[in-house]
C-alpha cells in the first residue's frame, strides 16, 4: 500500500542524517512501490545549489549505503523516478533571502494540486533551532492546514529545554501534527516485541516479578564518534541512546497490556513506565550507574584513536561514551526485578538485544542442574539479526546418565517470513506521511524521560568517566555492577 500524496520537507537536507538514513529509506520506499507517484522530497539547506546537484548527490550517498546494498540491485527506472521526486532550496536561517518564497512557490505548485495531499516537515536539525523552524514556517505562512512536523532526537539535552522546545513547536503545531522519531521503535523486531507480548498467550502469566529474575538491554556498537564529536562533545551516551532508545524499549518490556493498539493507548501505557523509574539521584546513581569513555588502542586488528582523539577534539573531556545503569520500575508487576540498561561505542561486536532473564527452579532433580543462573532467558535480538530465541534445557540424546543440554527454540524472522524487513527510517516516513503517531513519542513521554535522566547526569557532575579499551566489553565497573548481585551481562552469541 502506498502512503498518501506528501511534500516532504527536509531541512538539514544535505546532511548527515538525509544522506545516510532518510534518503535511502525513501529510495527502498520507491523500490517497494509505496510512495504516491505525486509525492515530493524537497531538501532545504544552506547550500546554493539547485536541483541538478542535488539530485547528483543523493545518488551518490544511495549508491554506497549499506541499507540499499542489503536490499539487492535498484533496477534503474526506479532510481530515475525516485530522483526526479528530489527538490533543493537554499535558505539560511539568518540570512534568507528569498529562500521562503521559494519554497512556498515550490510547494504552491504540487503536481495534481493540494486536496488530499500531506505536507510534513522534517527538522534534521540540532534542536535549539526547532522552534525558529517552526515559528518562521508559520510567519512565511507554510505552517496551517494538516501540515505535520518532525523532530529528531534528541528532544533537548535535559527537562528544561526539552519543554522549551516542546512549547514553542507547539506553539505552531499541535501534539496531533508533531511527531518526534525515536528510530528505534521502527525496527521490525521492536515492533515483534509487542505482538510477542500481547498476541500471543503463555507469556503474559509469567511476565513478571515471580518468574523473571532480571532483565538486560544491551546497544553495542563498534563505531566511534567519527566525526560527530562537535554534537557527541555536549550530548554523551546517556542523552544520545539511553534517554531516548533504551528506555523506549524499557517501555516495551514493561508495560501493561493496551485496551487497543491505538495510538494514544499504547503512549498512555508507555509513559507510565516512565513514571515508574524509581528516581535516581547523588550517591545511589552513583552507586546505580558506571560511565566509560573509549581509549586508543588496537581494534580489530587497527588502531584507532581513543576519544579524545578524535577528529575534533580538543583536549581532556569527561563526556561518556559508555553507560551501565541499573534501574527499578517500582510498580507491583515489576517489584524488585533490575532492569540493566548498558549502550556504548567501540565495543567488540555491534548488536542490540534485550534479555529476559527467568528465575532458577525451586528444586534441581537432575545431576549437574544448578540452581542459578537459571538458563531461561528470552533473548530478543534486534540487529544485526532480527530473532527471538527462547533458551531451555533438554535431555541430551543417549542412553547413559541424564545429561542436560540448552537448546534454544529460535523464531528467526528473516527465515521465517520470506520478505525483506524494512529500515527503522522507512517505516515511521511511511507512517508520517499517513499520519500515524503511534510509534512516535509523545510529549509526556520524552519530558518523562528526561526527568528521570537529569538527576543522574547531575550526579556525575565533577566525575570522570572511567577508560575501557576499544574492542572489548566496556569498563569494569559496568561489570562490576551486575557482579554485586552475583549476575552478569550477557554478551550475546
Ligand atoms: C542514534 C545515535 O540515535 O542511534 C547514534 O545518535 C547511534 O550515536 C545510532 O550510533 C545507533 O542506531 P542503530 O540503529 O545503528 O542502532
Amino acid at each position: 500500500r502506498s502512503a498518501a500524496p506528501t511534500d516532504l520537507v527536509v531541512f538539514g537536507g544535505t546532511g548527515d542524517l538525509a544522506m545516510r538514513k532518510l534518503l535511502p529509506a525513501l529510495l527502498l520506499c520507491e523500490k517497494d512501490g509505496r510512495l504516491a507517484p505525486t509525492t515530493r522530497i524537497v531538501a532545504v539547506s544552506r547550500d546554493g545549489i539547485g536541483d541538478a546537484d542535488y539530485r547528483g548527490k543523493a545518488e551518490a550517498a544511495v549508491a554506497d549505503n549499506p541499507s540499499v546494498l542489503r536490499a539487492g540491485a535498484v533496477p534503474a527506472p526506479v532510481l530515475r523516478r525516485f530522483l526526479e521526486r528530489l527538490h533543493h532550496v537554499p535558505l539560511d536561517l539568518d540570512e534568507p533571502g528569498d529562500g521562503w518564497d521559494r519554497l512556498r512557490a515550490l510547494l504552491d505548485a504540487a503536481p495534481g494540486g493540494d486536496a488530499g495531499r500531506g505536507r510534513v516537515y522534517y527538522l534534521a536539525m540540532p534542536p535549539m533551532l526547532f522552534g525558529r523552524i517552526c515559528a518562521d514556517l508559520e510567519a512565511n505562512g507554510l505552517a496551517g492546514g494538516e501540515s505535520r512536523v518532525v523532530l529528531e532526537k534528541p528532544l533537548g539535552r535535559d527537562l528544561e529545554s526539552a519543554r522549551e522546545i516542546n512549547d514553542a513547536v507547539g506553539a505552531v503545531f499541535s501534539e496531533r501534527r508533531t511527531f518526534r522519531i525515536d528510530h528505534y521503535l521502527g525496527k521490525e523486531t521492536v515492533q515483534n516485541l509487542l505482538a510477542l507480548r500481547f498476541a500471543n498467550m503463555f507469556l503474559e502469566p509469567v511476565w513478571n516479578s515471580r518468574w523473571i529474575d532480571h532483565v538486560q538491554i544491551t546497544a553495542a556498537e563498534t563505531v566511534g564518534v567519527g566525526t560527530r564529536h562537535g554534537y557527541y562533545d555536549r550530548s554523551g551516551a546517556m542523552r544520545d541512546m539511553v534517554q531516548n532508545h533504551l528506555l523506549q524499549l524499557l517501555c516495551l518490556i514493561a508495560m501493561e497490556p493496551p485496551s487497543s493498539f491505538d495510538r494514544e493507548a499504547v503512549r498512555d501505557e508507555k509513559v507510565k513506565v516512565l513514571q515508574s523509574l524509581a528516581p535516581l539521584a547523588g550517591e545511589e546513581a552513583l552507586r546505580h550507574t558506571a560511565r566509560g569513555q573509549y581509549s586508543a588502542g588496537s581494534q580489530g586488528g587497527r588502531e584507532v584513536p581513543g576519544y579524545t582523539g578524535e577528529p575534533g577534539a580538543d583536549g581532556a573531556s569527561s563526556t561518556e561514551t559508555f553507560v551501565a545503569l541499573e534501574a527499578a520500575v517500582a510498580n507491583w508487576r515489576w517489584a524488585g526485578v533490575p532492569f540493566y540498561l548498558r549502550t556504548g561505542k567501540r565495543m567488540a561486536r555491534r548488536y542490540s538485544e534485550i534479555v529476559v532473564q527467568f528465575r532458577g527452579v525451586p528444586h534441581p532433580i537432575f545431576p549437574g542442574q544448578g540452581a542459578a543462573p537459571s538458563p531461561n532467558r528470552l533473548v530478543i535480538r534486534l540487529q544485526p539479526e532480527e530473532t527471538i530465541r527462547l533458551h531451555m534445557l533438554a535431555k541430551e540424546p543417549g542412553a547413559g546418565e541424564l545429561r542436560l543440554r540448552p537448546a534454544p527454540l529460535e523464531l528467526s524472522l528473516s527465515d521465517s517470513f520470506a520478505v525483506r524487513s524494512p529500515d527503522a527510517y522507512e517505516r515511521l516516513l511511511m507512517d508520517v506521511m499517513n499520519g500515524d503517531p503511534t510509534l512516535f513519542m509523545r510529549r509526556d513521554e520524552v519530558e518523562a524521560a528526561w526527568r528521570w535522566v537529569d538527576p543522574v547526569i547531575g550526579a556525575w557532575q565533577g566525575t570522570d568517566p572511567e577508560p575501557y579499551a576499544p574492542g572489548g566489553t566496556g569498563p569494569q565497573g559496568a561489570h562490576d555492577l551486575l557482579a554485586r548481585s552475583g549476575r552478569a551481562w550477557h554478551e550475546g552469541e
